[in-house]
């Protein structure tokens, strides 16, 4: 479709389903969500001299998959967010059905995007093809065209690259998938951003003893912190274990040693990054005062999708917040950005049996707890958390089937830090040793109910909202 095209569509998307977005309960109050239409991945994350950027895979014209846009929001502070010209449109044949998941750099000044053109043929195939595009000095992006076709001995499930320098190169990671239908993540060697070297296999199924391990590998990012390689990536059809692995897809993360002459990665066990229901091809960035950051979908590509109640109100999905990594002892740790203690309000400090505690208000709020004891906490009567006997669950209503679902975190439990807005609660353990991520949808109150038999220790905030 021609660009013209695409831009009246999205105008006519937006003039008429802005209102209705915004005027939905269950829209985030703190957290970036999309105009109107479906939100998915985080990329093209990056902080340039006029602040960060953060575009998002976009369908601005219906709340489902499709022939992907990126949006594109700008910050400089994470967060106050406000909207850029649109970055990509899938308008050319290598990219029709859609500009997909991809990274951005600065180079000579600029934000480059390197992203996925793909396509689909009518007989059910499809390609891809990893472009480049330039920013303008107004801000809008030249599209420099393909970069990178499709690798011999893949399928056309090759896709997501994510760039960065290291000494004299620039190096690229795509997430794939093999002839034999295995997942696979490809390293790529360049001396500029056009002309790219395949090294080979970074890793993937059958690498590093992993054994079978999926059919695809999305969203991969490489990256060093803290003296050790660390690649992230979300792998698909991994069987649920235990508490393993419960969500449709996975998204985890490996610890290694990179060898960048043959690009390959040496990397120990996969650790999901999340434990909660929504969290899905993240991506990180370095900031210029040396910390990594990570945004996450706070979604996953599945069949609850489809029942969302938001998609009443023309709009659908959410980033997590962003949160600043670092690795301990060879474990990813994950805490807010320390920037969004910007949004508190008037806090509250309470101490004394659980049971006493007052109701608060949980629609949009921050807590801190440690307790001594069992307890349990209801979210209006749309979620609840509980600690007990080493396990701290988290249950919700599941909004297509009405029952309820669990996800557990099991261990030693010194304190819980709670990020709550108005359809998402964000839990982290243990100074983020673990991470649960969760939409819900409650009512529009959502007051918060203590009980058991702990001695609890709680600081309390509301939280300003700071979206349009
Ligand atoms: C991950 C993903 C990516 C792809 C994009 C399309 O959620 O499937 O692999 O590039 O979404 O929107």
């Amino acid at each position: 479709m021609s660009e013209l095209t695409l831009l009246h569509k999205l105008a006519r998307s937006l003039m008429t389903g802005q209102l209705r977005a915004a005027a939905d309960p269950h829209r985030p109050q703190w957290h970036l969500a999309p105009p109107v239409g479906l939100l998915n991945d985080p990329v093209g994350f990056v902080e340039a001299d006029d602040g960060y950027h953060l575009c998002y895979q976009w369908n601005p014209l219906a709340c489902a998959h499709g022939a992907k846009f990126w949006g594109h929001w700008r910050s400089t502070d994470l967060v106050h967010w406000q909207h850029e010209p649109v970055a990509l449109l899938p308008s050319e044949e290598y990219e029709r059905n859609g500009c997909y998941s991809g990274s951005a750099v600065l180079h000579e000044g600029r934000i480059h995007l390197i992203y996925t053109g793909n396509v689909k043929y009518d007989d059910g195939s499809r390609t891809a093809y990893q472009c480049l595009a330039r920013q303008r000095d107004d801000g809008t992006f030249e599209k420099l065209g393909p970069v990178i076709d499709l690798p011999a001995g893949y399928t056309g499930h090759v896709r997501d690259p994510k760039v960065w320098r290291h000494g004299d190169h620039w190096y690229l990671v795509l997430g794939a998938q093999d002839a034999q239908l295995k997942g696979q993540v490809l390293c790529y060697r360049g001396d500029d951003l056009q002309h790219w070297q395949l090294l080979g296999e970074l890793t993937g199924s059958g690498h590093n003893n992993l054994g079978e391990f999926g059919y695809m590998w999305e969203c991969p990012d490489l990256f060093s912190l803290d003296g050790a390689e660390v690649l992230i990536c979300c792998p698909q059809g991994l069987s649920p274990q235990a508490d393993r692995y419960q969500n449709l897809f996975q998204s985890g993360y490996f610890v290694g040693q990179m060898d960048y002459a043959q690009g390959r990665l040496t990397h120990g066990d996969f650790t999901e990054l999340d434990l909660g229901f929504e969290f899905y091809a993240p991506q990180t960035t370095q900031t210029r005062d040396g910390r990594r950051l990570i945004y996450g979908w706070m979604g996953l590509p599945d069949d609850n999708e489809a029942s969302h109640p938001t998609r009443d109100y023309g709009w659908q999905h959410q980033m997590t917040c962003p949160r600043e990594l670092r690795l301990i002892d060879g474990h990813l740790y994950q805490t807010p950005a320390r920037e969004l203690s910007a949004l508190r309000g008037a806090g509250v400090r309470l101490s004394g049996p659980v049971a006493e505690t007052p109701v608060l208000d949980g629609r949009c709020a921050e807590l801190h707890l440690t307790a001594s004891g069992p307890w349990k906490l209801d979210l209006g009567d749309a979620a609840w958390l509980s600690y007990s006997q080493q396990t701290l669950t988290l249950c919700r209503r599941n909004w297509r089937t009405g029952e309820w679902e669990t996800r557990r975190w099991h261990g030693e439990l010194r304190d819980l830090r709670l990020l709550l807005d108005a359809s998402s609660i964000e839990l982290f353990i243990n100074e983020g040793e673990a991470v649960m991520s969760a939409r819900y949808f409650p009512g529009e109150s959502v007051p918060l109910r203590w009980s058991g038999q702990a001695e609890l220790q709680l600081e309390y905030w509301p939280l300003s909202p700071c979206m349009l």
